[in-house]
C-alpha cells in the first residue's frame, strides 16, 4: 500500500506559528470526517450525486469489453492517437507516462512487445497538430476520440480534421480506425458515432471528466498499449477498501484533505505543490492540478454564500525543480503545503562509476543514482522543515499499475473529502462556462448571436 507521512506539518516539527497540532485536530474533526466518509459512501450510488467514480474499480464489465477490443485490434495498428482535453486526456497522459517504459514511442516494435506507440493531442495548437499529422501514418493509426459532452470545441475540431484525412486516405474503411468514448445517449459525438457505425465506449453517468480515469476514458488507451488494467483495478479496490475506514487515524485521504483544509483556513497556506521525485510520475502533477483546481476552486459554498475558496495547486518535479522553485519555497512566503511523492524502489539501479576519485565529485563514485534522488528528497524535506515549511510525503513502494492506481484513487477521494470540508460542490465547474460560451459566440455557433454582440463590445473596450 502507498503511505502518507505527515510529521512535517506538525507544530512539534515546524513550530506552532506554521504547524498544526495534529493530535488535537484529528480528534476535533474525528466526527466530521466519519460523517463525510459515511455520507460519500451512502450517496455514491444515487443518481445526480456525481459519485459514480467511486464504483469504477468494481466495473468488471468495462474491463472485459476494453480488453476484448484491445485483443481484437492487436497488431493492426502502429499508433494510438487519443483526441481529448482536460479530464478526457490528463489521466491518460499521467498513467501512460508512469507505466510505459520511458521513451516508449522511440522504442522499436520488438522493444514495445508489439504494442503500438501512443500520442495524446490535448490542445489545439495548429503547429503541434500539423507536426503530429506529418509524422503519423494515419492508415496505421487507431484514433480514440474522447469527450463526455460530445461537443467540446477543441476535441471535436481535432476529430473533424483527423476524420477528414482518414477518409481521404482510406475511403469507406476509415471507420475501422476510429473508436469513440462518450456519453451513452447524449451529445453530438454519440449521434455521429452511431450514424457512422464506430465502435464506442461509454463515459458512465455521474462520472465527471476529472474523475474518469478508471472508466473507459483511461482504461481503453491503457489496454491498447498493454498496461495491466486488471492490476490497476486491484489497486483501486484495495485503496477504496482502505479509504472506507471512517477513522481519521487510519484514512490517508482524509488526513491529507484535512491537513490541506486546515493549512489553508487556519494558517493561510493556500497553495498545494505536488512534487514527485520520479520523472515517470511527472504528469501525475498535471492531473492533480486539474483535479484539485476544478474541484475546489468555487465562488459559492453549498449554502449559496460567496466564499471564493480553493487552494491553488502547483506542479513541480524533484530533483529538477530544486534548481528552480525551492529557493522560493524555502525563503519566499510561507503559504504552501508541499506534497512529496517518493518512490522506494525504482525499476533500475544505476551505479555512478568510481572515476574522478580525487576531485570534489569523487564522493559520488560507487553510489547509485537511486540513492542520490532519494537523498535529495530527504534533504529538501528537512531543509524545508528548518525553514518551518509544511510538507507531506506520499511513498510508493514501486511505480507499477497497482500503486499508481492507488495513488490516483487516493487523490480523488482526498479531493472529495476536501470539498466536503469546504462545504462546496466538488463536481461542477461553472467557472469554465463563461469563456466557453464566448468562444462559441466568437466562432459563430448558432444561438450565441446576442452573446457575440456583447462580447465584441467588451473586447472593443479592452483593446
Ligand atoms: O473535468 C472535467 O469535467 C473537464 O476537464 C472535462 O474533462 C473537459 O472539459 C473535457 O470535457 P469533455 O470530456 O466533455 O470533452
Amino acid at each position: 500500500m502507498i503511505t502518507l507521512n505527515y510529521n512535517n506539518v506538525d507544530a512539534s516539527v515546524i513550530g506552532k506559528d506554521h504547524g498544526l497540532n495534529l493530535e488535537k485536530e484529528f480528534s476535533n474533526y474525528k466526527n466530521d470526517i466519519e460523517k463525510i466518509i459515511k455520507d460519500l459512501n451512502q450517496r455514491k450510488d444515487k443518481p445526480g450525486q456525481w459519485l459514480q467514480w467511486m464504483n469504477l474499480g468494481y466495473n468488471e464489465e468495462t474491463v472485459w469489453y476494453v480488453k476484448e477490443f484491445a485483443a481484437m485490434v492487436k497488431g493492426r495498428f502502429d499508433n494510438v492517437l487519443v483526441l481529448g482535453i482536460g479530464g478526457s486526456a490528463l489521466g491518460g497522459i499521467a498513467v501512460t507516462e508512469a507505466l510505459l517504459k520511458p521513451y516508449w514511442n522511440l522504442l522499436t516494435p520488438e522493444q514495445r512487445g508489439g504494442m503500438p506507440r501512443i500520442f495524446f493531442l490535448d490542445n489545439i495548437d495548429p503547429d503541434q497538430i500539423t507536426g503530429l499529422l506529418q509524422v503519423l501514418d494515419l492508415k496505421r493509426t487507431l484514433v480514440n476520440v474522447i469527450t463526455k459532452s460530445g461537443s467540446t470545441a477543441e476535441t471535436m475540431s481535432q476529430y473533424m480534421i483527423v476524420k477528414n484525412l482518414l477518409e481521404q486516405q482510406l475511403g469507406d474503411d476509415y471507420r475501422k480506425n476510429i473508436v469513440a468514448t462518450t456519453d451513452q445517449k447524449t451529445g453530438i459525438l454519440r449521434q455521429l458515432a452511431d450514424q457512422e457505425g464506430y465502435k464506442t465506449f461509454v463515459v458512465p453517468d455521474d462520472v465527471g471528466g476529472r474523475f474518469s480515469v478508471f472508466s473507459a476514458v483511461g482504461l481503453l488507451p491503457f489496454a491498447l498499449v498493454g498496461i495491466d488494467i486488471e492490476e490497476m483495478m486491484n489497486g483501486v479496490k484495495d485503496m477504496d477498501l482502505a479509504l472506507k475506514n471512517t477513522d481519521i487515524h487510519n484514512n490517508i485521504a482524509a488526513q491529507n484533505a484535512l491537513i490541506h483544509y486546515l493549512m489553508d483556513t487556519k494558517k493561510g497556506k493556500n497553495l498545494s505543490v505536488m512534487m514527485p521525485y520520479s520523472s515517470r510520475l511527472k504528469y501525475i502533477s498535471d492531473w492533480y492540478v486539474q483535479l484539485w483546481a476544478e474541484s475546489l476552486g468555487k465562488e459559492e459554498n453549498n449554502k449559496g454564500k460567496k466564499v471564493n475558496c480553493g487552494p491553488t495547486p502547483i506542479k513541480a518535479l524533484g530533483a529538477t525543480d530544486q534548481h528552480s522553485q525551492i529557493q522560493l519555497y524555502n525563503e519566499g512566503p510561507n503559504d504552501k503545503v508541499i506534497n512529496f511523492i517518493r518512490v522506494e524502489e525504482f525499476d533500475n539501479t544505476l551505479e555512478i562509476p568510481h572515476i574522478f576519485e580525487y576531485t570534489g565529485i569523487g564522493y559520488l563514485g560507487g553510489k547509485t543514482i537511486n540513492q542520490l534522488i532519494n537523498a535529495e528528497a530527504d534533504s529538501t524535506r528537512v531543509a524545508l522543515s528548518d525553514y518551518k515549511r509544511p510538507t507531506v510525503t506520499i511513498s510508493l513502494p514501486k511505480v507499477n499499475a497497482y500503486n499508481v492506481a492507488q495513488l490516483l484513487y487516493m487523490l480523488e477521494v482526498q479531493t472529495a473529502i476536501a470539498g466536503e470540508l469546504y462545504n462546496i460542490n466538488t463536481f461542477n465547474q461553472p467557472g469554465v462556462e463563461q469563456a466557453k460560451n464566448y468562444t462559441y459566440a466568437l466562432m459563430g455557433r448558432a444561438g450565441y448571436e446576442e452573446s457575440a454582440k456583447a462580447l465584441k463590445e467588451k473586447m472593443e473596450k479592452q483593446k
